[in-house]
């Protein structure tokens, strides 16, 4: 048999039930697409059911606001995704009439979809022969032809595409997710059962025990250490939250910081921040803890300053209000019993027993 029929009968047998395999809509392959980029499938699951009933169609999501999708999406990280889905929906419904396209080239224009997404849609929702190689298929296909090149290279990962697209069978939806399945299930990263393959004849790593080995990937995305200064000001049974507009947690609600390689200066520039941005006037500072938080590129050290002030009304919601056109944030004074109901992310969520 060939290794497209192995692989078909095995994921005819034993893929997982998933809810986005109910059914073939575009909208609903493309919502779990994007989430399952950066996202472990157990953590998926809950978060894509939540946003089907909320935003059952392209329609329902691109009349949304912002602010809301970041709540439903609070905690899954990489917020990007939020924004470009937001451009993404809002051009299906203006230049689509609300239907996803099924060309290559109109798909690559939306925000948010790459030649991975793209090939996704394209196979799983249309069955049309397109590859979709994430990390699972550069996996699984490097161990099967036994690649020894750096994976983590474009022109690699073009090769494996072009593998790909030379197995494609006439069930091109159902292969696609094999390859992506038996990566998930049975090729893993580490300790991959190969007992259990269905391709173990067909797989050269497998024959020569290179298994462990490959794929091979000379760079190793390193990880870089850098300190948080986040500071906790009260007024009035209130703090003050700021939402950044650019950077890595734009949209969503966190603490003034500031962030530096060095410690002590990340502390002097959020008592500059709060002293001359903000026009307050600390009268006390005092370090109540610190957390730390990692990112896939970096890890925040984050010290958690508590910033006494002298109350004035120039910190009224107006006037904190004000500075939103002056900054590149925008502030508010919330209390605690509003606080569930702004979007914020798992590393500042850690600031909140400091309260
Ligand atoms: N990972 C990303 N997309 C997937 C899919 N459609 N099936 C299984 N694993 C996946």
């Amino acid at each position: 048999m060939s290794i497209q029929n192995h692989l078909l009968e095995w994921y005819d047998k034993n893929h997982r039930k998933l809810p986005f395999r109910e059914n073939t809509e575009a909208y609903s392959i493309w919502v779990s697409e994007i989430m399952l980029q950066q996202t472990q499938m157990d953590t998926v699951i809950p978060y894509y059911l939540r946003f089907m009933t909320k935003y059952p169609s392209v329609v329902e999501l691109s009349e949304a606001t912002e602010e809301e999708v970041f709540k439903l999406w609070e905690g899954l990280g990489y917020y990007s995704r939020v924004r470009n889905m937001m451009k993404c929906a809002k051009a299906i419904v203006e230049e689509y009439k609300g239907h996803f396209p099924n060309q290559y080239d109109q798909l690559i224009k939306l925000p948010g979809i790459g030649p991975y997404t793209a090939g996704a849609i394209l196979s799983i929702a249309f069955n049309l022969p397109y590859p979709a190689v994430d990390g699972n298929v550069i996996r699984v296909i490097s161990r099967i032809y036994g690649i020894k090149e750096d994976s983590s290279l474009p022109k690699t990962k073009k090769m494996i595409e072009g593998q790909v697209r030379a197995l494609l069978p006439q069930d091109v939806r159902h292969f696609n997710q094999a390859l992506m399945e038996l990566g998930a299930m049975i090729c893993t990263p580490k300790s991959p059962e190969c007992s259990k393959c269905p391709l173990m004849a067909d797989c050269m790593a497998y024959l020569s025990c290179m298994q462990e080995e490959l794929p091979y990937k000379s760079i190793k995305q390193k990880n870089t250490k850098i300190y948080l200064a986040v500071a906790i000001i009260e007024n009035q049974h209130q703090w003050l939250l700021c939402k950044p507009n650019n950077g890595l947690l734009a949209g969503l609600w966190g603490f003034p910081s500031e962030e530096s390689k060095d410690r002590e200066l990340s502390k002097k520039m959020i008592e500059a921040k709060i002293s001359k941005d903000l026009e307050m006037k600390v009268i006390g500072v005092k370090l109540l803890g610190k957390e730390k938080h990692v990112f896939s590129h970096k890890t925040w050290m984050m010290d958690i300053y508590q910033f006494l002030i002298e109350p004035s009304t120039s910190h009224s919601k107006e006037a904190i209000a004000e500075k939103t056109s002056e900054y590149d944030s925008e502030y508010n004074w919330i209390s605690l019993d509003e606080i569930d109901r702004y979007p914020i992310s798992n590393a500042y969520k850690k600031i909140l027993k400091y309260l």
